[in-house]
C-alpha cells in the first residue's frame, strides 16, 4: 500500500485527425470494418513525444498548483522516443524547467501503469512530488500500407502529478508481468515499422488483462464488485469487452476513449482516466482498476482509491 495520490492531470493530442474514411482511401479498408472490428472512428497523428509530453506536463503541473522546481522525479513512459539518445525525458525535463532526475520507461502499452507503480515506490520511500507522463507517437512507426495495423494506432500524451500523502493509502495493489517469449508478436526494428500478429496478440491480451487485474485486486484485498471504474488499455473494444466479461465486471464500467484516439500505447490509459475524471465519472473514494498490456508482452494493473479531497 503506497501513499502517493494524483493531484494534477492533463492530456495533449496532436491537431491532425485521421478519419477512417481517409484511411479507406489509403488502404483496402472501410469505416464500417474498422469501427466494427476495433471500435475506432478516428485518431490523432503526426505527434512528437517531447512536444505532446511538454504540453500535457505543463498543464498537469498547473492543475496541481505545483511549480516545476518542486518536482522530485520525472518518469516518461514511452516506446516511441524522439531519438535513440538522449532519453526524451531529458528533453521534456528541460522544456518544463524541472530540476530533478528524469528517465524514460519502456513497457510499451503497459508503460503508464508500470510508471505509476514505479512512482508510488518512490513516493513510499519519501519523495514528495513526482511527474509521470505516458506519451507515444505510434504514427511515426506505422506502416501506412499495412491495413491490419495502420487502422489501429494514434498519438497522444497524458500526464499526472503524484504527491505524497501521509493520510490513507491510495495505491492499494498492483501487478506487473512480462512474457518475453511472445516478443515476436509485436515489434519494430530500428529504422523499421511496427509488425503485429493481431489475432494472437488479441488472444493473449484478453488473458493478460484478466490475470493482471485479478492479481492486483487480490493484493488490494478487494473483489470485482467494489471496482467503480475500469481504465483499460485502449487497443480494441472487443478485447476490453472480452476481458470485462472474464473479470465479471459489467462492460459499462470500462472507460473508453478509443473511438476518437485509437491505440495510443502508453498514453491510452491516462487519456481514458482523465476523460473519466473530467466528465465527472470519478468520485472521492472510488476504487479504480487500471489495466494494460502491450508489446513484450507486458501487462500491468493497479487498484487506486481516488482521493481528490486529499484525505
Ligand atoms: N480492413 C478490412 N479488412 C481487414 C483489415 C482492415 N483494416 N485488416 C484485416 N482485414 C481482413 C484480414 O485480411 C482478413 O481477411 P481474410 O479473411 O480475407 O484473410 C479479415 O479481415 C479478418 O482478419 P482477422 O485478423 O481475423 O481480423 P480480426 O477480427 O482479428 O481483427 C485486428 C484484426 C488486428 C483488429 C485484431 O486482431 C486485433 O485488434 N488484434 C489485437 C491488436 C492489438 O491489440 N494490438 C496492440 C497491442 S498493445
Amino acid at each position: 500500500m503506497a501513499f502517493g495520490r494524483i493531484t494534477g492531470w492533463a492530456i495533449d493530442l496532436p491537431e491532425r485527425i485521421l478519419t477512417n474514411d481517409e484511411l479507406a482511401q489509403m488502404v483496402d479498408t472501410s469505416d464500417e470494418w474498422i469501427r466494427e472490428r476495433s471500435g475506432i472512428s478516428a485518431r490523432h497523428i503526426d505527434g512528437k513525444v517531447s512536444e505532446m509530453s511538454t504540453n500535457a506536463g505543463k498543464a498537469a503541473l498547473e492543475k496541481a498548483g505545483v511549480k516545476p522546481e518542486e518536482i522530485d522525479l520525472f518518469i516518461l513512459a514511452t516506446t516511441t522516443a524522439d531519438k535513440v539518445v538522449p532519453a526524451t525525458s531529458s528533453i521534456v525535463q528541460n522544456n518544463l524547467g524541472l530540476s530533478c532526475g528524469a528517465f524514460d520507461l519502456n513497457a510499451a502499452c503497459s508503460g503508464f501503469v508500470y510508471g505509476l507503480v514505479t512512482a508510488m515506490q518512490f513516493a513510499d520511500s519519501g519523495m514528495e512530488k513526482i511527474l509521470l507522463i505516458g506519451s507515444d507517437s505510434l504514427s511515426t512507426f506505422t506502416d501506412w500500407e499495412d491495413r491490419t495495423t495502420c487502422v489501429l494506432f494514434g498519438d497522444g500524451a497524458g500526464a499526472v502529478v503524484i504527491e505524497r500523502t501521509s493520510e490513507q493509502p491510495c495505491f492499494l495493489g498492483w501487478d506487473l508481468m512480462a512474457d518475453g517469449s511472445a516478443a515476436d508478436l509485436l515489434y519494430c526494428e530500428h529504422g523499421g515499422k511496427i509488425v503485429m500478429h493481431g489475432q494472437e496478440v488479441f488472444r493473449r491480451a484478453v488473458i493478460a488483462m484478466e490475470n493482471a487485474a485479478n492479481a492486483a485486486m487480490e493484493k488490494a484485498g478487494i473483489t470485482n464488485d467494489q471496482i467503480s471504474l475500469v481504465v483499460p488499455h485502449q487497443a480494441n473494444v472487443r478485447i476490453i469487452d472480452a476481458a470485462m466479461k472474464r473479470l465479471g465486471i459489467p462492460k459499462e464500467k470500462a472507460a473508453l476513449v478509443m473511438d476518437t484516439t485509437g491505440n495510443t500505447s502508453a498514453a491510452s490509459i491516462p487519456l481514458a482516466l482523465i476523460d473519466s475524471i473530467d466528465s465527472g465519472q470519478v468520485e472521492q473514494d472510488d476504487l479504480l482498476l487500471l489495466v494494460g498490456f502491450g508489446a513484450g508482452m507486458t501487462s500491468a494493473a493497479a487498484v487506486v482509491r481516488w482521493n481528490s479531497a486529499g484525505n
